[in-house]
């Protein structure tokens, strides 16, 4: 068998090209004769690895001098943790919850801190970011948490809320390096490689230097203290080398095709070919509302389970791969990451329509 057209909301496919750099290099790195996975993570060859990818991202996503980068272990999940137990001076936080990722991240907060839900779009059911007029925070809050592209049910932030001198920690799992990022309007980025930035193993923390304390509790571990990780410029224990090397990877190919704004425009027109063929469609229909539809993961249904099941068969058979729903949306769901090329979306829209035909007879 080929190779799979794969609409997995992560891991994810990876591009072509990368994959294949990666293969060549592999036995034998740069005539080192070892792979990159065989490896000291204190050797020279490896320094170089990390601190170019460093260089890379923050050329790339335009990150400041005044952030570090920390690449981390233990998934965003774990940043659910970390950025509450970090961040909190006064003990208190605001979260959006506009899906089950931003749940799971309030959740957790709450085990540490006083939380409060300053938005939820659970009412909706998270099929739209609600309306923001009028959102206020509490003035002490130590930072504002949401997750900017809500993997599940298929919907982003198309503005950010005004936050003030409150640091916004926001969740970009989902939808990081698929468009320029505003670096400057964050406190702290957290997101896993696994969907835009390579494979599993990797989470990519961008955090403003002034907030990472020193004078943590001494009950926080060492290992989930920004700052450890900061002093050891990421290596204050054994990192997923292979994870940062496929990041430096992808940076690369991300640069080639021409940054960011371009990597936007072709995302663009990927999602609107999807989108515009459900708005067409008398079987298929979108479950995001338009004005908070994601660029990264389209969710769709028939309204009847049953066919949808169908469908997400048909397309396996076809070697279209992942489109079943999360488990706690049903339908359909193509994730479109940066790696899942145009005509891959066209292929997907092609199946859809002779579905669509063969069932109207
Ligand atoms: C937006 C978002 N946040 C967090 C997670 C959890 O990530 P991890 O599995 O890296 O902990 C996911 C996983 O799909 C996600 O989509």
């Amino acid at each position: 068998m080929g190779r799979v057209l794969n609409f997995s909301a992560g891991p994810a496919c990876l591009p072509e090209s990368v994959m294949k750099a990666a293969a060549e290099e592999m036995p034998d790195y740069r005539g080192l004769g070892l792979s990159v996975m065989e490896m000291s993570h204190r050797s020279k060859a490896f320094n170089e690895i990390i601190q170019e990818t460093e260089e890379g991202l923050r050329r790339l996503a335009g990150i400041p001098e005044e952030y570090a980068v920390l690449f981390l272990q233990g998934g965003a999940s774990l940043q659910f943790a970390m950025a509450p137990m970090n961040l909190a001076r006064n003990g208190k936080a605001d979260y959006l919850i506009t899906g089950v990722w931003a749940q799971k991240a309030h959740e957790e907060a709450a085990r540490y801190l006083d939380v409060h839900v300053a938005l939820t779009g659970e009412r909706e059911g998270f099929t739209r970011i609600p309306n923001m007029t009028g959102l206020s925070f509490r003035a002490d809050a130590d930072y504002v948490h949401l997750c900017l592209n809500n993997t599940i049910f298929g919907t982003r932030y198309a503005v950010l809320p005004a936050t003030g001198d409150i640091p916004l920690v926001a969740d970009l799992s989902s939808c990081i390096l698929s468009e320029p990022l505003d670096v400057p309007r964050f406190g702290l980025i957290y997101a896993g490689a696994q969907k835009n930035m390579g494979i599993a193993g990797l989470t990519v923390v961008i955090i403003r230097k002034d907030l990472i304390r020193e004078d943590l509790p001494s009950q926080v571990p060492l290992m989930l203290r920004y700052q450890t990780h900061c002093k050891a410029a990421s290596l204050y224990n054994t990192p997923p080398v292979y994870a940062i090397y496929i990041l430096g990877k992808i940076i690369q190919w991300i640069e080639g095709l021409g940054g960011l704004g371009v990597m936007a425009k072709i995302n663009l027109q990927k999602a609107t070919l999807l989108y515009d063929h459900l708005d067409q469609s008398r079987l298929f229909k979108g479950i995001a509302h338009r004005d908070s539809r994601s660029l990264m993961n389209v969710a769709f249904t028939t309204g009847n389970a049953a066919l949808d099941t169908d469908f997400v068969q048909r397309a396996q058979e076809a070697g279209l791969i992942g489109l079943k729903g999360h488990r706690l949306a049903g339908g359909i769901r193509a994730s479109l990451y940066n790696a899942m090329p145009f005509e891959g979306v066209k292929e997907l829209v092609d199946l859809m329509s002779a579905y669509e035909k063969e069932r109207a007879g």
